[in-house]
């Protein structure tokens, strides 16, 4: 099947489908008894991650499990840091640890020369699983979002209230304009390697977009997904593109007029029937494709309550372009059965 004919692609052109296609943000991971096992075989996450054999596997686990209409790369938004030559390690229990980056001095020791080739093996993942997966499954490439990226680069882990990124942002905005300008520049590279490689949309993950003041968040967010958005399009002009401004609440509404994306992944908090009235429609119309939205603890807790909520954002989102999603990743808790009823739901 051609690409223009996948169900995923479709709806991010603008198409509203009878069946909207499905898949789920961190639909590789814990949860999955498959996953934890070749994650043991790799030895770290980051092995992992650098393993295309491995990497490919894991990916394809939750289609063959569940048959979810897009697979997305196994990998991680650090990767990028980790190529610009900043050291990071994800430890147990803890999350990802980086050496921290927190002024302009500091900028110095990233460099652009070595990305391609620090990551090359995510690009050999992309190959391997444009030539494995299921004819009509779309394959998804990812990075994370300037600014995200920019709060674990600058804080050395994850952060409650990103105070020591703030500090900077707020304090030196023209200093940390260099390092947000870098992320532009390795995100563009780094996205069109994947699509080079055979990736047929990509997301941009902006999972602390919620994290900013108005101000902040159209400078920090909006203006550097604009960029991405508008180079990758030079140089792929039809290329479907979602983000996900997570926590945006009424920020929303200038991420989806000026971003430059075709499709917008909602989190759970965004009230349905102002994003179907605000957000949705095609294209031509400066409307967006729309993702999302169950809240995982949902996909956790199962039975009725998940049910409900999925009809209700079926019935609310449904008609228009829609891709159904969760508002974020699948937590590890998450019994695979109630993945199986979802999925059982979605292909009606
Ligand atoms: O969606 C997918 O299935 C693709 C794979 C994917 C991972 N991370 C794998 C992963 C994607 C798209 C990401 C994105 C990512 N990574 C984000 C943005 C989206 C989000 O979830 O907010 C962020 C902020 C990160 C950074 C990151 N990576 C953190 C904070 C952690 C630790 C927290 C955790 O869940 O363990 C990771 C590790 C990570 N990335 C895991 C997976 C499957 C768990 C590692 C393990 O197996 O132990």
């Amino acid at each position: 099947m051609q690409t223009e004919d996948k169900l995923l692609i479709r709806a991010l052109r603008g198409e509203t489908l009878a069946r909207p296609p499905f898949w789920l943000m961190r639909q590789a991971g814990r949860y999955l008894a498959e996953y934890r096992a070749t994650r043991q075989r790799a030895g770290s996450f980051l092995d992992l991650c650098f393993n295309a054999d491995l990497a490919t596997e894991v990916t394809l686990q939750p289609i063959r499990r569940f048959g979810m209409d897009a697979a997305i790369l196994f990998a991680d938004i650090l990767l990028i840091p980790h190529g610009l030559g900043q050291p990071l390690d994800y430890r147990e229990g803890e999350g990802p640890i980086l050496q921290p980056i927190r002024n302009v001095a500091e900028l110095a020791a990233l460099r652009m020369d070595a990305l391609h080739q620090r990551v090359g093996p995510v690009y050999e993942t992309v190959a391997r699983l444009a030539a494995a997966l299921p004819k009509d499954v779309a394959l998804i490439g990812f990075a994370g979002a300037p600014w995200t990226v920019a709060t674990y680069m600058v804080e050395g882990k994850g952060s409650r209230d990103h105070a020591i990124v703030k500090q900077w942002a707020y304090s030196d905005p023209d200093g940390f304009a260099q390092l947000i300008q870098l992320l532009v520049t390795a995100t563009v590279e780094y996205l069109g390697r994947q699509v080079d490689a055979g990736a047929e949309a990509v997301q941009l993950f902006d999972t602390w977009a919620g994290a900013l003041s108005e101000t902040a968040f159209r400078r920090w967010c909006i203006e550097p997904v604009r960029q991405i958005t508008g180079q990758l399009r030079q140089k792929y002009p039809n290329l479907p593109i979602i983000g996900f401004p997570r926590g945006a609440g009424a920020g929303y509404q200038a991420f989806a007029r000026t971003a430059g994306v075709n499709g917008v992944s909602l989190d759970w908090t965004v009230p349905l029937d102002w994003a179907a009235a605000e957000l949705q429609g095609p294209n031509s119309q400066g409307k967006v494709t729309l993702q999302g939205s169950l809240d995982p603890q949902l996909l956790v807790i199962g039975g009725q309550a998940m049910d409900t909520e999925v009809r209700r954002i079926l019935e609310t989102l449904g008609q228009g372009p829609f891709i159904f999603n969760l508002g974020h990743g699948i937590v590890p808790e998450t019994p695979p059965e109630h993945v199986s009823r979802l999925a059982d739901m979605l292909r009606g």
